[in-house]
Formats: structure tokens, sequence, C-alpha cells
């Protein structure tokens, strides 16, 4: 047999079949959840100026430092994005979003890419589905963004869901900065313990310090002063609200004050689920606030918040949970014999195609029993048997093929209308 040499790129990957299935229900309950809480589609482009990039996400973070994709192809550069928030902000200011004073409610799903070590959970090329609301600072918005990510995992059938919350203040003085000056003086003494790469980031983004994997540092970032313990007033009353909002909506969290995300945008709120199906890589999501996000990239002092949650992760996390409840199979084949009864079957199967039902048939005018076996490798749940012989009479034959399910021979006419009994759709 010849066999290809291409293979899909390091980091990359081919979805078909029952998980190409899962990945559409992915973003299909995505699409359901989020627009029942006021979220509309936006598309943004996959590549954007790269300097969109390095002002949002911060120049000091790995995603800037060393894992963007970005080109050259003539005179200006571009960048594959690594990912959502960034473009959804350029988008609302760049089209007078911002001018029509309310809250902005996006919903986003798509391909982003990051230059990382792949491994379980973690590719070059992976898939957000996320939401974005720019224009309101009130705790309540932050809580109902927070159990809208938790009410997703359960719509989509991944029970098991944990919640990371914790606060990293704002830029005023007496908040953030304040707490880094505190984490200087904190590190000082045990400055030559921490790896290169965190020594090379204290004085550039001492934060930077808590997203570092390695034992050494992550047992001295243990000790440090806890971010959510040194907010000015505001913050940390802005932290509390949203503590109890969560509570009330029925959400269950621990604060960890080492969650610092790997992002420079947030400010005050950030968060984090977890999925114990994923091993090192547990974040199946995260995000946050960003208040000085907008402003940051031109427009006016506008609050905002939202997260992303990985579509790898939670299929991952679904085939754990049993294969998910959502896998969807076919649930009308036709078998037809002859060519007649092929045409007629097409037909047949544009009425139930219409009528919201799956249903497909073999193209290939195989023999009847292989166009059964079809069937069953399809997962079909009840197959539509018409010979020419029954054409003729104005019949068809009903099987269903449940284990035990039995068959029946119907007038074409009443052939939809018995399968509705059977499958409701
Ligand atoms: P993030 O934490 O960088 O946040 O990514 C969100 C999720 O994307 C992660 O929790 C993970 O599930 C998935 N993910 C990230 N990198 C990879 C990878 N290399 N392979 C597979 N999955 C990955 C953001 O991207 C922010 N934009 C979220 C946000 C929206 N904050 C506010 N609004």
């Amino acid at each position: 047999m010849p066999q290809s040499r291409f293979r899909a790129i390091e980091g990359t990957r081919d979805y078909y079949g029952k998980e190409g299935d899962r990945f559409d229900r992915v973003i299909g309950f995505a699409a359901d959840l989020f627009r029942k809480y006021g979220y509309a589609r936006l598309r943004t482009p996959i590549f954007e100026n790269p300097e969109l990039f390095a002002r949002s996400i911060g120049r000091a973070t790995d995603i800037v430092e060393k894992e963007m994709y970005t080109f050259t192809p003539g005179s200006d550069s571009v960048t594959l994005r690594p990912e959502g928030t960034a473009g959804a902000v350029r988008a609302y200011l760049q089209h007078g979003m911002d001018k029509t004073g309310g809250l902005v409610k996006f919903w986003y799903e798509g391909p982003m890419f990051r230059r990382e070590r792949p491994q379980k959970g973690r590719q070059r090329q992976f898939h957000q589905i996320g939401v974005e609301a720019i224009g309101s600072p009130d705790p309540l918005l932050d809580a109902e963004i927070i159990s809208l990510g938790l009410r997703y995992y359960e719509y989509a059938g991944v029970p098991g869901a944990g919640l990371r919350l914790n606060s990293i203040g704002c830029p005023r003085e007496e908040c953030r900065p304040a707490y880094r000056r505190l984490l200087h003086e904190a590190v000082r003494p045990d400055i030559e313990k921490f790896c290169p790469n965190c020594r090379s980031r204290i004085d550039r983004n001492i934060l930077r310090l808590f997203d570092c994997k390695v034992p050494g540092c992550r047992e001295l970032a243990r000790n440090l002063p806890k971010s959510h313990e040194h907010l000015c007033p505001e913050c940390s009353g802005h932290f509390d609200a949203v503590c109890e909002a969560v509570r009330a909506l029925g959400g269950a969290f621990t604060i960890d004050s080492s969650l610092v995300r790997g992002l420079d945008y947030y400010t005050k709120t950030v968060f984090e689920y977890t999925h114990d199906a994923l091993g090192s890589q547990n974040a199946i999501g995260g995000g946050g606030r960003y208040d000085g996000l907008v402003e940051e990239l031109g427009g006016n002092p506008t609050p905002g918040a939202g997260f992303a949650l990985g579509i790898e992760r939670i299929l991952i996390a679904m085939e754990t949970a049993g294969g998910c409840a959502c896998a969807c199979p076919l649930q009308v084949f036709g078998v037809a014999m002859g060519g007649s009864a092929r045409r007629a079957m097409a037909g047949m199967l544009a009425r139930f195609r219409a009528a919201g039902f799956s249903a497909d048939m073999d193209y290939g005018e195989r023999s009847f029993k292989a166009q059964l076996r079809l069937a069953n490798r399809r997962g079909a749940m009840c197959c539509l048997i018409l010979g020419g012989n029954e054409l003729e009479r104005g019949e068809i034959l009903v099987k269903n093929m449940a284990d035990g399910g039995g068959q029946e021979t119907v007038a074409l006419a009443d052939c939809l209308g018995n399968v509705r009994k059977l499958l409701p759709c």
C-alpha cells in the first residue's frame, strides 16, 4: 500500500469520526449556553499585529517571549493569535463599540497558537471557546462569568471541574506596586535559590515567579506573601463581593494565592478551572478581569472580564467521564436496492433532515448486507429499508437497530411519523 510521507506538524492534530463530532458539539453547547447569557458571536482573524499581543499579554511573559509564531511575509510582521482576548478588545475599539456606552458581551471559538512543548493536553495549535464582557466593573459580572464556565462544563457533560480563585489587585500605588515591593523584600534573602529564568524576571515582572514550574521555585513561592492579603481597600472589597456572589450562585472554589495567570493584562479577579483527568496540565480553562486593557490598546479606561476554555482539555475530561453523553450517533440510515429505490430514499432522507433528524445512506451501490453493516458501523439508531418491490407497493421497512428492536412495514407516507414515535427528535 502506498503511504504518504506527509504528517500533521508536531503539536497539531486532526479531528475526525467520533472525536470530530464531539468537537463540534463542544462548540454547539457553547453557542447555545453563551447566547442564553447574552453573549453575541465574535469572529476575529487568526493573525494580528505582533505589537497587539506584546502590549496586551505583556513582554515579560512566556507567551510573548518564547511561544508566539511571528512571520514577516512582506514588510509587516504578523503573529498567529496565541489567545482571543487581545483580538476581541482590538475589534471592540476598532468598530466603535466603546461608544455605545453599555456592556458589550462576546463569545468566540477557534484555533490558537503557542510554541509550547507538546504533551497530553498541550498542543501548538489548540482550540478555545471563550467569552469577553467589556464595560462593567461589577463584581456580579465576575461571578456571572465564573459560574457560566462551571455551568458550561456541566452542560457539556464534564462533571468534576474545580475552581481556583484569587485577586491580584490593581495598578494603584498602594495595591499591586506595594505588593510587588513586599515580594522583592521577601525574595531578596533567597534570590540565589531561584532558577535563572526566575532571577531574570524578578526585576522585570516579579509576579511571574508564581508561574515557574521548577519544583524548587514552586516551594520558595509557596512561602511568599499572598496577593489577596495585600490588596487596596477597593480591590479587597471587590474580591470579597466576587467570592460571596460565586458562592451564592452555587459555585464551590478554593482561594489560591499562587494563581497569578500567565498573562499581564489581569487586574483584580483571576481564576482557573481544573480537572483531575488532565494530570499536570490540569487547567481546563481560565480567565479574569482586565480593567486596564482597553486603555492600554488606545481606548478610554473601560473595565472588562472573561474566560477561555481549552477544547482539547474538555475532550480529554469528557473521555474520562465516560466517553461523553453527547456523542452524536446517526439517527436514520437509508438502505436502498436499485436505481429508483435509491432515488426515492434520497428524497425520503431529505424530508427526515428537514424535520431535524440526522440521516444518511450509502452512495456506493453496495449489497444489502454491506449497507446494513455500514449502518451498524455508523451507529445508526434506525434503518429504513427500501427495494423496488416495496417502492411499487408504496411501502418501506422501518427497522429499530436497538438490541431486540423490531421492524415494521409502513406506508411511505407514514414513514416520518412512525420514526418520530420511535426516536423523538
Ligand atoms: P489561558 O489560561 O492562557 O487564558 O488559556 C485558557 C485555556 O486554554 C487553558 O486553561 C487551557 O485549557 C487552554 N490552553 C492554553 N494553552 C494550551 C495549549 N498549548 N494546548 C492546549 N490547551 C491550551 C487565555 O487564553 C485568556 N485569553 C483567557 C481569558 C479570556 N481571560 C480573559 N478573557
